[in-house]
């Protein structure tokens, strides 16, 4: 699988750790940076970025870190088709793609210690989206990112 990485400093340990998990399990990992945990910098341009190469196709999931993933998933989700999620471990990692079909998976390097991150991305991989009465949902949300916008209940 094509993967695109990006964090900010915070993330950089998490994202190294997870890039390198990933190649090593045979995947095509691109990074996005940053390239330090040393120099501060803004989570949302490594969000959008990865956020932009997933959208575009260009890969098929992203995987975003910052302090607490928090942030860059915001981020990541401000770019049409992006589904990002944050997970803490592997109930959440699975259910992002069993339920939400997430297509960027986020974590916070301040937050989730390194083996829950490594064992929850190996869930994420493992899982399919169980689609059902979930692709309804998915399809609403996609209906979000184009000019029709969510009723307000009155
Ligand atoms: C950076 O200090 C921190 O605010 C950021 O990595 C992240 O946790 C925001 O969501």
């Amino acid at each position: 699988m094509r993967i695109a990485v990006g964090s900010d400093h915070a993330g950089y340990e998490l994202k190294e750790l997870l890039a390198a998990h990933l190649a090593d399990a045979g995947h095509e990992v691109e990074d996005l940076g940053t390239d330090s945990a040393e120099i501060s910098v803004d989570y949302p341009d490594f969000g959008a970025a990865v956020g932009a190469v997933v959208a575009a196709g260009r890969a098929e999931l992203g995987v975003c870190t910052c302090g607490t993933g928090m942030g860059i998933a915001m981020a990541a989700n401000k770019i049409p088709g992006i589904r990002a999620a944050v997970v803490h471990d592997v109930t959440t990692a699975r259910l992002a793609r069993e339920h939400n079909d997430a297509n960027v998976v986020c974590m916070g390097g301040r937050t989730t210690g390194t083996q829950t991150a490594l064992d929850a991305i190996d869930a994420f991989l493992a899982t399919s989206f169980e689609a059902g009465r979930h692709l309804r949902r998915i399809d609403e949300l996609a209906r979000l990112d184009s000019e029709e916008r969510a009723p307000i209940r009155p």
